[in-house]
């Protein structure tokens, strides 16, 4: 494996989204490779999204729909009130409709939220009490994707479709990160040279949070629809000279292969971490919704216990010793990126000081570890 080259100049510090060019990729296809679902659908899985499914709020269905701005899941946790970092692989559906035969979110949880399709992905970001779908108060979140441990998905089974395209597709590459506050999910639709799924969705920087890894309008109270252009891909940055630098997570750790423990290391101690995502792409079209409502009264929310309050307590601060022993600025980033980015409209979650989305340490030291092992595997990674 190579070992990332953590070649990262700040320049992306004091970069603002009116003055980069827009990431080119080329022209992108549905049809390029990795970017339909191929292999089998999760087993808990219905065969195809469908709305209108019989509730049921203990379902370990695993398959979750973009569609628009009402009428999107996340996963989150299958038991509620656990840590989520803890229990990616177990993650289930949880949808703003009844569909899937996935669990339903609770009118009353989401509070902000903005759709964007772009020519690359599709984009959702939300903001609410996400404790009413199970998260623990105060989790810093999780990073859940299609690979994990054993490259059958995080959550295991888990699968994702849109109907952006005009017809419901099995997606093979996106990304959900998942906080108690804060929320964003990308699917990759399309693919190119330039921008393969795989690099347009990579995942690996979970300790970086959803301003960083999707940037974008994570402004609260606002319901809103838009076309965008894509960003560029998590962690590029493009150069003066016409190159480009990646930022790679720095982390460290083992796995075993054919009996052997080998040892391994990505990105490096001493490189800089960026304070935001290069750019925040532009977006056009933008239409308002009051609210997103699925009007179901009896749906009670999961509500973390007193235990789970007072054990997040402690995660989020092992969450923050381990980001800072991580990367040194890494949690100085994700504030960073929260102000760095308030020209696009971050203030409303940056305001609530630790809605980044990061995952907790443990959830970020198996996510990670499950990426890399998957890169060893030369399964996915460019
Ligand atoms: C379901 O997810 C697995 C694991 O990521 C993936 O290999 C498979 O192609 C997906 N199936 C579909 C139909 O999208
Ligand atoms: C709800 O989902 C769980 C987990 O899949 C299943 O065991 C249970 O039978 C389902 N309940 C109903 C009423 O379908
Ligand atoms: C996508 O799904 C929504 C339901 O959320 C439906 O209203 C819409 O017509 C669908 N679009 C297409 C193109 O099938």
């Amino acid at each position: 494996m190579k070992a990332a080259a953590a070649i990262l100049v700040a320049l992306a510090a004091g970069a603002s989204a009116q003055s980069v060019p827009a990431f080119r990729y080329g022209t992108p296809s549905a049809n390029y490779p990795g970017v339909k679902g191929t292999n089998r659908n999760g087993p808990t899985n219905p065969s195809a999204p469908q709305l209108n499914t019989p509730i049921n709020q203990t379902s370990d269905s695993r398959l979750a729909t973009l569609n628009s701005i009402d009428d999107w899941c996340t996963f989150g946790p299958q038991v509620p009130g656990t840590i989520i970092g803890n229990v990616e692989g177990e993650t289930v559906a949880y949808c703003t409709k009844p569909r899937n035969n996935a669990r339903v979110i609770p009118d009353g949880t989401v509070t902000g939220a903005h759709f964007v399709k772009t020519p690359l992905y599709v984009q959702l970001m939300a903001l609410g009490d996400f404790t009413k779908i199970g998260l623990v108060a105060g989790d810093e979140g999780g990073e859940l994707d299609p690979h994990g441990a054993t490259n059958m998905g995080n959550p295991v089974g888990g699968n994702v479709t849109s109907n952006v395209s005009g017809e419901d597709v099995f997606y093979e590459e996106w990304m959900n990160y998942v906080s108690y506050n804060q929320l964003c999910f990308r699917i990759c639709i399309a693919g190119s040279e330039q921008a393969p799924t795989a690099l347009e969705c990579e995942h690996e920087l979970d300790v970086m949070g959803c301003n960083f890894v999707m940037p974008g309008n994570y402004a609260d109270n606002v319901f809103e629809t838009c076309d965008g252009d894509a960003a560029y891909p998590p962690g590029l940055y493009p150069e003066a000279n016409g190159q480009t630098s990646t930022f790679k997570q720095f982390f460290t750790g083992e796995y075993v292969a054919g009996g052997t423990t080998y040892s391994y290391t990505n990105g490096a101690a001493d490189q800089v971490t960026p304070t935001g995502a290069y750019s925040t792409p532009s977006t056009s079209n933008c239409r308002t919704t009051a609210t997103i409502s699925n009007g179901i009264k009896s749906i009670v929310p999961s509500s973390s216990s007193s235990v789970a309050s007072s054990s997040s307590a402690s995660a989020s601060s092992a969450s923050s010793t381990g980001r800072a022993s991580n990367s040194g600025s890494a949690s100085g980033s994700n504030s960073g990126s929260a102000s760095g980015s308030a020209s696009t409209g971050n203030s409303g979650s940056g305001s609530s000081g630790s809605s980044s989305g990061a995952s907790s340490l443990v959830g970020s030291a198996v996510g990670i570890a499950a990426s890399v092992v998957a890169v060893m595997a030369g399964a996915y990674l460019l």
